[in-house]
């Protein structure tokens, strides 16, 4: 009982958490229609873990394909369920794309689990459920339904979905993993987060400026009430964000039921932080300018880890000069992404 479906692995979590479960003896089968990924980094996972796997470019809304998927492996025992757009400000201005990838996609895959037995499911959630009203630390006892957005909404709503899928049928077993910020790369550099036109997120960012792809890092606002007035994130090493996709794994085969855990650091760093971490690791200055703050943006979030030790007994290794070296040497191996 050692088969597990993945959805959206050629992504960038996706494809960290394939190496991590390779190497941890897992077989995989993974499902990508790479509307935000690379064929690539397929390889690129077979390269570091010399292992093989198979792979088909379905798109989940696709329900007959992904039946073909389940009737092909009569024993997959899990699913990790990464596959969705990701991208806040293309939410705002795409919101029925939004939710019909996300959340259609996700009902897809869910009546297909179903129809094939498999009621175990890893997904990938996010601290943007905790919402502006909530303060830090975030725990995952506090209320959730209050997103800023129709990206965050996915989330708020498919964590409901699964929470009444389990109501309705007590022989589920949901985990429902909510990320913090991950960035880094695997220490081969080999894979990494490589997304696609102008990056929104900070240190995609950074590590394009780094290797002269853009000119400046734009600092949105240094007014927050923080030490430094920038905004502060729990950043977190992807890698050890895919071990907590193991544990997670073996939570839902071993157990019943559904849990919300924070998958963070528990410390917040600011955004100047992370770029003159980022400057150590690449052993220069990169320009900045401070600009105005971002619409929608908080001053503060950072997780209570505390469940996560509890009940996987899992916490963060990585610190963020372990992210910053990592992301450089993937950023210098790759400078035009994969
Ligand atoms: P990513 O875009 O790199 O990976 C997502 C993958 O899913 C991509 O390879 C994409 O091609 C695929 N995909 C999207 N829609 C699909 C569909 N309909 N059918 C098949 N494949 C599809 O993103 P990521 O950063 O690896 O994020 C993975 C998951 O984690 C997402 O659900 C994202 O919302 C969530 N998450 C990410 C972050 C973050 O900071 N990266 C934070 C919180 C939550
Ligand atoms: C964002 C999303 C969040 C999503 C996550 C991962 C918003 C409001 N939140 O989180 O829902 O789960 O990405 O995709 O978009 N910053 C700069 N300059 C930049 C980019 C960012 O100063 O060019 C700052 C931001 O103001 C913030 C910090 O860096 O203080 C981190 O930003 P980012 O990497 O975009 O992540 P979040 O906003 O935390």
């Amino acid at each position: 009982m050692s088969k597990i479906l993945v959805t959206g692995g050629a992504g960038y979590i996706g494809s960290h958490t394939c190496v991590e479960l390779l190497e941890a003896g897992y077989e995989i089968v993974i499902v990508d229609n790479f509307s935000n990924s690379k064929p690539e980094a397929l390889k690129r996972i077979k390269q570091i873990t010399g292992k093989d796997f198979d792979f088909y470019q379905v798109d989940i809304l696709d329900r007959e394909a992904l039946g073909k998927v389940f009737d092909e492996h009569g024993d997959i025992c899990a699913v990790i369920h990464f596959a969705g757009l990701k991208a806040v400000g293309e939410s705002v201005a795409k919101p029925v794309e939004y939710y019909h990838n996300n959340i259609t996609g996700t009902l897809m895959l869910i009546e297909e689990m179903r129809a094939h037995g498999v009621k175990k499911i890893v997904f990938s959630s996010s601290a943007t459920v905790y919402g502006v009203d909530n303060t830090v630390p975030y725990v995952e006892t506090m209320p959730t339904n209050t997103a800023t957005n129709p990206y965050g909404y996915t989330k708020v709503m498919i964590e409901q979905i699964l929470k009444d899928v389990y109501v309705s049928d007590n022989e589920w077993s949901i985990s429902l993993l909510r990320y913090f910020n991950p960035i880094g790369a695997h220490s081969s550099g080999l894979i990494g987060e490589d997304p696609n036109g102008i990056p929104n997120n900070l240190f995609p960012y950074i590590q394009q400026v780094a290797v002269g792809r853009r000119e400046h890092l734009n600092v949105f606002g240094d007014d927050y009430d923080t030490p430094d007035g920038t905004g502060v994130r729990d950043y977190i090493h992807v890698v050890d964000l895919a071990k907590g996709h193991l544990c997670a794994v073996k939570y839902v085969l071993e157990n019943k039921g559904v849990e919300a855990v924070n998958l963070g650091t528990g410390n917040g760093s600011s955004v100047l932080d992370i770029l003159h971490a980022f400057e150590k690791a690449c052993g220069k200055e990169l320009p900045y300018k401070i600009t105005d703050r971002r619409a929608g943006d908080i001053a503060w979030c950072y997780a209570d880890a505390s469940k996560a030790k509890k009940l996987f007994g899992w916490q963060a290794q990585y610190n963020v000069d372990d992210m910053c070296r990592d992301g450089w040497k993937f950023i210098q191996q790759n400078p035009n992404g994969l």
